[in-house]
């Protein structure tokens, strides 16, 4: 009887059918947000200095992200590529994560270290000059751009308010820390720092 007044009633049946639903997603989703592996930094993690995250605000700017992501998928033909797959505990500092799937370019994930810094500069000035089959944009104006040093205080203790491990003295020493560095500088820090925490491992 009762099945027979829901079966007849397609609102009624609309909203239980959500009900059942959301269940089976709360049971995958609510269990991440207390699992060890998706909440806890891997060991060695280190967040970004102030240098290395005002890069990634240009790295945003810019769209690097429309061409890179920084997601490396745990099968054979990535690790051998790019190296150890991407994980949770990589990312639990990043806000907001930066992973995306458009790869025009290569991942990024790990290629700090890959390069040295001075690639780094010619090929975002003109990536021709080291790659010569490239058609990746140049970012000339990187390098004649200065740091807005005021408000890279107020970026790192928004990091903090978000639970990414800033102490007093790194916010107080921000400003200093980016005072007179290029827009370049700081992206090549940036790019120079992803991945770090895993890179050797296999
Ligand atoms: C229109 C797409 C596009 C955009 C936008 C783009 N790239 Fe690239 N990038 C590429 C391509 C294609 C390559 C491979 C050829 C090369 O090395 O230049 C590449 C290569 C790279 C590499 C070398 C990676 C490796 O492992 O060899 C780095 C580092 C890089 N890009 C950084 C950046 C940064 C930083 C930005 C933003 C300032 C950026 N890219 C924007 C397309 C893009």
């Amino acid at each position: 009887m009762q099945h027979e007044a829901i079966e007849k009633n397609i609102g009624l049946m609309g909203i239980l059918i959500i009900i059942v639903i959301s269940f089976g997603g709360l049971a995958e989703i609510v269990p991440l947000f207390f699992l060890k592996d998706t909440t806890e930094p891997v060991a060695g993690l280190k967040p970004y200095t102030a240098l290395q995250l005002e890069g990634r605000d240009i790295y945003i700017r810019e769209g690097c992200t429309t061409c890179h992501s920084q997601m490396i998928r745990p099968f054979r033909a990535e690790t051998e590529r790019y190296g150890h797959y991407s994980v949770a505990g990589e990312h639990v500092w990043e806000h907001p994560f930066l992973w995306g799937s458009k790869r025009t370019g290569p991942d990024l994930a790990r290629v700090g270290g890959r390069y040295s810094d001075e690639w780094h500069r010619v090929h975002l000035i003109n990536p021709r000059d080291v790659v010569p089959e490239s058609n990746m944009p140049a970012f000339p104006w990187l390098e004649h751009k200065l740091i807005d040093s005021e408000l890279t205080p107020e970026k790192l203790k928004a990091f903090k308010f978000l639970g990414v491990p800033y102490t007093d003295e790194d916010i107080a020493g921000a400003s200093a820390a980016v005072e007179g560095k290029t827009e370049l500088d700081a992206v090549v820090a940036y790019l120079q720092a992803l991945g770090l925490a895993l890179k050797d491992k296999r």
